[in-house]
């Protein structure tokens, strides 16, 4: 199984959401092969959620909140976006960490919660430009992995992992496959501490049509995480295309 994932971010409003999910309804794909997930706007979801419903296409939500509910003005968190159709959500997805300053405390509680709500979360991780060029990748990545997994018990949950260098997110400098492979390489074997389950792990930052395959084509590689590339119905089916 592979994964196409759209994160649309906010380069939609509700009324854009809803013109390309349509476009998306009028292309059927084999969900024996790919599973394609839509992470839009939270303003969109339920929308979506009433549009996808008997479908192949699956929802995601882009966050949640460190807290299940309460007086939290303005957030959101795991068991609302439950309520709307999520099956999925990202979490520590590089832009909260570095434009909004998640840190890893909250993103540990919102693995914790997401889990408890019956969701599946994404764990984004990701080293920064001046991590890799410090030589600090992997020392970064088991950090986030470890703040975010330890403690928690995950062993018998379905969670996935992204694999995004903060570096690459919207840059157009894609990560290189084969750094990409041995990276994810080396998560899965750190994963092996946390759970005996097989975590797909994703790539993203950068991935459009043309680049795509040379991605999921790597037998670590389980599918991509696509942000900018995933927001046309002209891109969205070239990235499709290159999926099959
Ligand atoms: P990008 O974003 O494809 O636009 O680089 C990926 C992401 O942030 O998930």
């Amino acid at each position: 199984m592979k994964y196409l994932f759209a994160n649309w971010k906010m380069y939609l409003d509700f009324d854009e959401s809803c013109v390309l999910a349509h476009q998306l309804l009028s292309h059927p794909y084999d969900a024996s092969q790919v599973k394609v997930a839509i992470f839009p706007s939270a303003v969109a979801l339920s929308e979506l959620e009433k549009m996808f419903a008997g479908s192949s296409y699956l929802l995601g939500a882009q966050h949640c909140d460190a807290h299940p509910k309460g007086a939290y003005t303005g957030a959101i968190g795991p068991e609302l976006v439950k309520n709307v159709g999520c099956i999925y959500v990202l979490v520590g997805h590089s832009e909260y960490r570095h434009l909004y300053g998640e840190h890893d405390r909250e993103i540990h509680k919102q693995m914790e919660l997401a889990l408890g709500a019956g969701l599946i979360p994404v764990l984004c991780v990701g080293e920064s430009k001046e991590d890799m060029e410090a030589g600090k990748r992997q020392y970064r990545l088991k950090k986030q992995l470890m703040d975010a997994l330890q403690g928690i018990d995950i062993k018998d949950k379905d969670f996935m992992v992204a694999y995004e260098p903060v570096w690459a997110i919207g840059s157009g400098d894609a990560c290189t496959p084969s750094d990409v492979e041995d990276v994810h390489g080396w998560i899965r074997k750190e994963l092996s501490a946390y759970t005996n389950r097989s975590i797909p792990i994703l790539y993203g930052g950068s991935v459009d049509a043309k680049n795509m395959l040379s991605y999921v084509s790597l037998p670590t590689v389980d599918g991509v995480l696509v942000g900018g590339a995933s927001t046309t119905a002209e891109s969205f089916f070239s990235l499709m295309e290159a999926m099959k």
